[in-house]
């Protein structure tokens, strides 16, 4: 494990010394680039005492002919190339600025735009700082990029006198977070993942459907994160407002039949099928071909069920590995249990969309896995991608144990 450690100029930067510790007690090599601000608050030398390898501090650190120079102008393209994970902490909100727009303008934001591998940035600053929208919109952009992690800081006393988030987080637990992104790399290689994201579109009339909240977004983080460990990825989608993950094969849909169609037209290819879709359970039949006019009586609408797509995956399933999810507003664990025996699922992701900040159209969510062994997991609230990952965690436990069965 080759892991690039840029620190960032904030108080907390003394801890990326104990970071630089434990990521080498993780058996990972530790090569470290420090901002100029970073150097006000702790030496290069701690670094290079600690991780064996030379500091890289400049851009162009002025060398003694035109080679030397020419040779630390392109060191970031090598740090970029020869490394595999990229850990900032502590990122300052300067520096997540910076990666979020893309500028480029010391060796730490360079080598961050010349770096194709995956990134994790543990932010440290002040709790106002921290709140302010500013930075929580260019966290919202890196939350959503590809390969990207954040390892939000803990809240508590800050060396600036107040109290709130803002203190980098333990040190132990960035480490084991970025070699833990290392060891799940590629590791859905073989694997053809279909998914199904967003929701469905029920016409009552042309230019009128019944839908529901779902903005697609656990779904794409599912896609996304698949993709990144090497998965094939056939992503079947609902109406949503969100780009293509990289990398994966899209299928658009509208209604439930129409995404009945796509999953089981694509079911063939596929050996892990995750339903994250909210498909709506009703649609009108027979779709009048012309608006339905307004009128001063009541009106009722005759709602037949949709397709169950889920039940006739796991009818025809094989011995791929289904995944249901269950949107619940209350009984969670009953009905999960319920839809895994009734629909022949080798796992359920039990929701609870009625909690406020998860579910539905949020960035975060916090899910408890139910699986056919009697075993729970419960994953506490965090960003769509990083429970993505989770899930998929238990999914490649689910292969290995089917392996050893075989
Ligand atoms: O899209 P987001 O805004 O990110 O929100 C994420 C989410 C809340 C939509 C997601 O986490 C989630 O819980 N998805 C399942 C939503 C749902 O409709 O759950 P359900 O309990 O109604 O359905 C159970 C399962 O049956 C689901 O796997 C569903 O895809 C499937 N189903 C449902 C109806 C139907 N006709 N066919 C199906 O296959």
């Amino acid at each position: 494990m080759r892991i690039l450690l840029g620190v960032g100029g904030g108080i907390a930067a003394y801890k990326a010394a104990q970071l630089a510790r434990a990521l080498m007690e993780r058996g990972a090599a530790v090569e470290t680039v420090m901002t100029r601000s970073a150097r006000e608050f702790i030496q290069p030398l701690t670094f290079a005492s600690l991780t064996g390898n030379k500091v890289i501090t400049d851009l162009f650190a002025s060398g003694s002919s035109d080679q030397d120079t020419l040779s630390s102008a392109i060191e970031h393209i090598r740090a970029a190339r020869d490394n595999e994970l990229l850990l900032v902490a502590p990122c300052t909100a300067d520096l997540l600025a910076k990666f979020a727009h893309g500028l480029a303008d010391d060796f730490l934001s360079t080598t961050y735009l010349a770096f194709t591998g995956k990134v994790v940035l543990a932010p440290a600053m002040n709790v106002n700082m921290w709140n302010h929208p500013a930075v929580q919109a260019n966290l919202a952009t890196l939350r959503q990029r590809a390969g990207h992690i954040i390892v939000d800081p803990d809240a508590g006393y800050l060396a600036c006198g107040m109290t709130g988030p803002g203190r980098l987080a333990d040190p132990k637990h960035i480490a084991d977070v970025a070699v833990q992104a290392l060891r799940r790399r590629e590791d859905l290689t073989g694997e053809t993942v279909l998914i199904s994201a967003g929701p469905t579109q029920e016409p009552l009339d042309p230019v009128r459907f019944i839908s529901n909240r779902s903005s697609g977004k656990m779904g794409y983080a599912l896609a996304d994160a698949a993709r990144a460990r090497g998965a094939r990825v056939i992503l079947v989608s609902g109406p949503v407002h969100l780009p293509p993950p990289a990398g994966v094969e899209m299928v658009r849909v509208r209604t439930a039949v129409e995404m009945r169609d796509a999953i089981i037209g694509r079911l063939p290819e596929s050996t892990i099928i995750i339903k994250s879709a909210a498909v709506a359970d009703y649609h009108v039949a027979n779709v009048p071909a012309q608006k339905v006019k307004k009128t001063a009586a009541k009106v009722s609408i005759d709602l037949d069920p949709t397709p169950d797509i889920l039940a006739e995956c796991g009818r025809i399933k094989g011995d791929r590995i289904l995944i249901g999810f269950a949107a619940e507003t209350q009984n969670m664990m009953q009905e999960a249990r319920r839809k895994m025996e009734v629909k022949n699922c080798d796992m359920v992701v039990g929701n609870l969309v009625s909690q406020e900040g998860i579910g539905f159209e949020s960035d975060n969510n916090a899910v408890t896995l139910i699986l056919r062994s009697g075993e729970v997991e419960k994953i506490a609230e965090a960003p769509k991608r990083e429970i993505a990952d989770r899930i998929l965690d238990q999914i490649t436990k689910l292969r290995l144990a089917a392996a050893v069965h075989e």
